[in-house]
């Protein structure tokens, strides 16, 4: 890795100077951060998951015509991006309740809700990223009105999406967060779908049990992470035929 030139760190990715002008590699760490990086471990395997999860779902998107900075899987836990200008919020889409929207509106987790919601955050970590609305976010020069609209768009044709993926192989998508950048195709400017999906940022319960298979079993302490992720590759049929998460090796006598 020391080969490339380290252009960002975050809290699970690293970005490295790409092979060509215009492109990035997105290195998947092993890090868990959860409550704005307040609670942390490092979770054997999880950057390998994402590394694949994310694959999966960005070149699914990039198939049907939803555009993603994904160009393809370079190994194991790194992939070669377009370089994005990322747009400084996250945009969720809730299906069903869960989450700060249960908590702020008190609705039951699980429930329904009568259409999807979007809604925006601003990415700032030292504010811990606060819902704010399209209002703030034009005067504020975040995003173009006409950027929101798009953003929009792609979120709810990336729910569809997702949401249809996770359906097939008996998942419940609850809710998930994407990130979008601005990329330049000659005087063209326009959004795509940007930084990773993968369990990390959404919310995935069994349909059958109800068990989660996300990020919520490290915020909450239901169990093994690596684990959860594991069988949503495994559903998916994505997970790497050489790699299976096993238990680190313990020294015998
Ligand atoms: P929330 O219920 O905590 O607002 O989260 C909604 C969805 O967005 C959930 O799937 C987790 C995802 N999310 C992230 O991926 N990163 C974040 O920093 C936050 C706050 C949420
Ligand atoms: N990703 C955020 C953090 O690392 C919040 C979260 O996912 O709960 O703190």
């Amino acid at each position: 890795m020391s080969r490339r030139k380290k252009i960002y760190e975050g809290k699970a990715k690293i970005m490295y100077e790409g092979p060509e002008p215009g492109t990035l590699v997105q290195y998947f760490k092993d890090d868990a951060t959860a409550f704005n990086a307040k609670k942390k471990e490092v979770i054997d395997g999880k950057g390998v998951l994402n590394n694949r999860l994310s694959e999966f779902f960005m070149s699914g998107l990039n198939q049907i015509g939803v555009p993603t900075h994904f160009i393809r899987r370079i190994n194991m836990r790194e992939q070669l991006i377009r370089l994005v200008e990322i747009i400084p919020l996250e945009v969720v889409v809730r299906i069903h309740a869960a989450g700060t929207l249960s908590e702020r509106l008190g609705i039951e987790e699980g429930t329904l809700l009568p259409r999807p919601i979007v809604e925006f955050c601003l990415k700032d970590d030292a504010l811990g990223d606060p819902l704010v609305s399209e209002e703030h976010i034009v005067a504020f020069g975040w995003a173009s009105q006409h950027d929101l609209d798009d953003m929009i768009a792609l979120a709810l044709r990336v729910n569809d999406f997702l949401s249809g993926c996770m359906l097939a192989v008996g998942i419940r998508l609850i809710d998930f967060k994407i990130e979008v950048g601005r990329v330049w195709d000659g005087d063209f400017q326009r959004l795509i779908v940007a930084d990773e999906i993968s369990p990390d940022s959404c919310r995935l319960w069994d349909i059958e049990s109800g068990q989660k298979l996300d990020k919520d079993v490290f915020r909450r302490d239901l169990g093994d992470l690596a684990d959860a992720y594991t069988e949503v590759a495994r559903r998916l049929g994505v997970l790497p035929s050489n790699v299976t998460h096993t238990p680190k090796p313990t020294l015998v006598n």
